[in-house]
């Protein structure tokens, strides 16, 4: 069984894909992450993101380890992501180790739950249920907000907000693989619900099928 969950930055799909496949025993992949260490590969190589030869070689050879680094979950490598992730040499580059990640988990498991922008579209449109995870810009710039706070780090709510439509800006224009939910896609929007409830539902429907 593949779940894709895709949406936009900050709208909790990555809480929800992470209990979803501890629910159900299933391998979890944050494709997000391998885009995070694309940016991030630049910016410690002092390199500008938007470098298409750059960011080409990375992804071609893509550094696990950075996929541990401390860096990883920084703003500006989200940010740096989100460029790396509008070239397609970079896309088609990443498609494969997904993929394989989806029909073949790690550990034998039975399913694999994958989240993303184009889980649903474009790297497992086959995948047996679809989530569509959103909330209204503001809701995601306030969590986001509270997370740092939460860290200890000095948060700016108008900043953050205007990284976080900035970024929805990026990921949905791009000519290659848009954010956008698959037509057979359940959305979920988080706005007014709490994770809990969220979680309760995509459990009912995963029942279900
Ligand atoms: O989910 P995230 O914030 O970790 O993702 C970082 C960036 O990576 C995001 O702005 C767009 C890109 N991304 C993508 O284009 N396709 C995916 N499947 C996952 C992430």
């Amino acid at each position: 069984m593949i779940i894709a969950i895709d949406g936009p930055a900050a709208a909790g799909k990555g809480t929800l894909a992470k209990r979803l496949a501890k629910e159900l025993g299933y391998a979890y992949l944050d494709t997000g992450a391998l885009y995070r260490a694309v940016g991030l590969a630049a910016l410690k190589a002092g390199v500008d993101p938007k470098d298409n030869a750059f960011a080409e070689a990375a992804s071609a050879d893509l550094d696990l380890s950075l996929l541990e680094a401390p860096e990883l979950r920084h703003e500006a490598t989200g940010t740096a992501a989100s460029h790396v992730a509008a070239m397609p040499v970079v896309r088609s580059n990443l498609l494969n180790f997904q993929r394989n990640y989806a029909s073949n988990p790690p550990g034998g498991v039975e399913g694999a739950v994958l989240d993303g922008r184009d889980i649903g579209t474009v790297v497992c449109p086959d995948a047996d249920l679809k989530l569509f995870v959103t909330a209204s810009a503001e809701e995601r710039a306030r969590r986001r907000t509270a997370e740092q706070e939460s860290r200890g780090e000095v948060a700016d709510f108008e900043a953050i907000l205007a990284d976080v439509k900035a970024r929805d800006e990026r990921d949905m224009n791009r000519a290659e693989a848009p954010l956008k939910p698959a037509e057979d896609a359940l959305l979920l929007d988080t706005t007014l619900l709490d994770i809990d409830a969220v979680f309760q539902r995509a459990v009912a429907v995963v029942r279900e099928r």
